[in-house]
């Protein structure tokens, strides 16, 4: 995944390892087993694009000569630890057993382990929200709550074949997108920007977000075990009806008949063959590419933003869309 090697601000590695610094020093605990088990998947690796849209949003303020400031190098990692800490949280819901390449924190440990470590990680994250003020504290409190909202809706739907696109949007905003558009509004807000420059930057992480997970969701179907690093039709298994789920039940009746229970894998093979038809994917694909449009559009109206900086946050948009393909 070359995803954000791509974005080419010459400041970016230098201040990711930063981040990195920022990160390790946060995951540590007196305790040396919970700073074990919260430094687990930080070590694993992960794209780290959270803190990329964080540290890009200060730079398309500030101009991307300079080094980010601290205050959005610490704005880049509370996000990052708050993605960390749902991704404990998602695998306990999930019941996954591997995570960045390596064995989950329940399967390594416990779920009673991952819950704790998680939660350990999203107090980590307040911490370092509340160093920047009130307000940064208080939109990371909401995106947390945003983030639960999602999720429970999304467990509301499981093995529902009536799930709604409105219900999926209304799911992935809260799961995916509230935070992509936090790391973009927590990246400026600490930069000083106007407000207009301010919701730009927002909205740019939120259609973003949505187009990231939208494009997830079709590789669930489309992309190989090795690729995925889980098994193709995952999502299925589990009984979360993603959009490309949605449109394949709205063509096909023997979809609608076979989903609605837990299935055993040869049946989601089935099942995925009937989902990634080339009209279910590309209703699926103009969906994600709408967000992306609109994510570029966001920052056309921001005219006190860096241009240079907005055109690398646009190639970032469309790599997201290109890996899909
Ligand atoms: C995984 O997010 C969870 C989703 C929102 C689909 P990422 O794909 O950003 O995960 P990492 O951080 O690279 O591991
Ligand atoms: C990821 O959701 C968790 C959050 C966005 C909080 P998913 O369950 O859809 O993603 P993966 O496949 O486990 O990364
Ligand atoms: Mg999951
Ligand atoms: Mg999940």
């Amino acid at each position: 995944m070359t995803l954000i090697d791509d974005v080419g601000l010459a400041p970016l590695p230098a201040d990711l390892v930063r981040v990195e610094e920022r990160l390790n020093g946060s995951v540590r605990a007196d305790d040396l087993f919970l700073g074990d088990v919260a430094g687990h998947l930080l070590a694993a690796g992960g794209k780290r694009l959270r803190p990329t849209l964080a540290l890009c949003a200060g730079y398309a303020a500030r101009g991307a000569a300079a080094p980010a400031t601290a205050a959005v190098v610490t704005g880049a990692a509370a996000v990052e630890l708050v993605h960390l800490g749902s991704l404990y949280h998602d695998d306990v819901i999930d019941e996954a057993e591997t995570r960045r390449g390596v064995p989950s924190v329940n399967a390594r440990w416990s779920n009673i382990v991952a819950i704790l470590a998680g939660d350990y990680l999203l107090a980590q994250a307040s911490a370092l929200a509340a160093s920047l003020g009130a307000d940064v504290a208080a939109l990371l409190a909401a995106t947390i709550g945003e983030l639960c909202r999602g999720q429970v809706l999304e467990l509301q739907h499981l093995f529902d074949v009536t799930r709604s696109e409105e219900s999926y949007f209304s799911s992935i905003e809260g799961k995916t997108a509230s935070l992509m558009a936090t790391a973009s509004r927590i990246g400026a807000m600490v930069s000083n920007v106007s407000a207009d420059s301010l919701d730009a930057l927002t909205q740019f992480g939120h259609h973003l977000g949505m187009c990231f997970q939208v494009v997830d969701d079709v590789l669930d179907v489309t992309a190989t075990e090795a690729e995925l690093g889980k098994p193709t039709g995952n999502d299925v298994h589990e009984g979360v009806y993603t959009l490309p789920v949605i449109y394949g039940i709205a063509r096909s009746e023997e979809l609608r008949a076979l989903l609605g229970r837990k299935l055993e894998w040869p049946q989601v093979t089935r099942a995925v063959e009937l989902i990634a038809t080339p009209d279910v994917i590309d209703a699926s694909m103009t969906v994600a590419r709408t967000h992306a449009t609109k994510a570029s559009e966001a920052l056309a109206g921001a005219t006190e933003l860096e241009p240079e900086v907005c055109d690398r946050l646009r190639t970032l948009v469309d790599g997201l869309v290109q890996r899909s393909s």
